[in-house]
């Protein structure tokens, strides 16, 4: 059975919103550990938009399962990576406008950056994940990257507006996971997975571990509203 990482960069997000110190993405990873989580999955992102050095440093310490952290290229970061030491490190593209990971790692076209990252991750012991959208052409410059792994980019298939459309990116998934398996790249994937279109991509096999965050987070929050709110009522009460 492939591993789930659950991603809490919106626990942070929420924290954000009011710059104070809850609800906090330690905390989350812990609760996310106990109902069993397989590891622990971060953005550390160069605007710190959510997540913190802070949480960052202190996840390093408590998330008892595997820590992933994904991060752009940048110099800066990486060193923070080699400070840390996080079990894995998945290098996405950034851009400092958009909402979320937008595409996959260009690795074509920034081969050398990319090469220079994962060499100098590897040589801390850390292993490196690339996340590609599922292009044959992107997986074969992953692996001459000497990277461990691919972390496929399933958000296309996630936003497919037709049944057609959803088999066409699935079946560019199982090749994008047969290519990859074959050059010996471990294979991760992520972005836009939910509670109705994980079962698919989950039955493909040959996936280690899903990186799931924002379906996570948004349906903790409606489930555990209805105890949330009985929670401050009783307060009330019996003030
Ligand atoms: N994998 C990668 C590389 C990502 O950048 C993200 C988003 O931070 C995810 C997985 C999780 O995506 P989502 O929040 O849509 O589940």
């Amino acid at each position: 059975m492939a591993r789930l990482g659950v991603n809490i960069d919106h626990v942070a997000t929420i924290r954000q919103a009011r710059g104070g110190r809850e609800p906090d993405p330690v905390t989350a990873a812990a609760i996310a550990e106990l109902a069993g989580a397989d590891g622990i999955t971060l953005h550390l992102r160069e605007d710190r938009r959510h997540i913190q050095e802070r949480d960052l440093k202190l996840l390093r310490r408590t998330v008892q399962s595997r820590l992933n952290l994904e991060m752009a290229t940048a110099p800066e970061i990486v060193q923070i990576a080699l400070a840390v030491k996080p079990e894995m490190c998945t290098l996405v593209p950034e851009k400092r406008q958009e909402l979320t990971t937008e595409g996959g790692l260009d690795v074509r076209l920034n081969m050398e950056q990319v090469v220079e990252a994962v060499d100098r991750l590897q040589d801390g012991g850390i292993a490196v994940s690339l996340f590609v959208d599922p292009d044959p052409a992107q997986v074969k410059a992953a692996h001459k990257t000497g990277a461990d792994y691919i972390e496929i980019h399933t958000g296309a298939y996630a936003e497919a507006e037709t049944a057609e459309e959803e088999n066409r990116e699935l079946a560019k998934i199982e090749a994008a996971i047969k290519l990859a398996t074959k050059l010996g790249l471990g294979v991760n994937a992520g972005h836009g997975l939910n509670y109705r279109n994980i079962k698919k991509v989950a039955a493909l096999g040959g996936i280690e571990e899903f990186n799931v965050g924002h379906s996570i987070i948004s349906r903790a929050v409606l489930v555990g509203l209805d105890r949330a709110v009985r929670d401050m009522v009783e307060l009330i009460k019996y003030a």
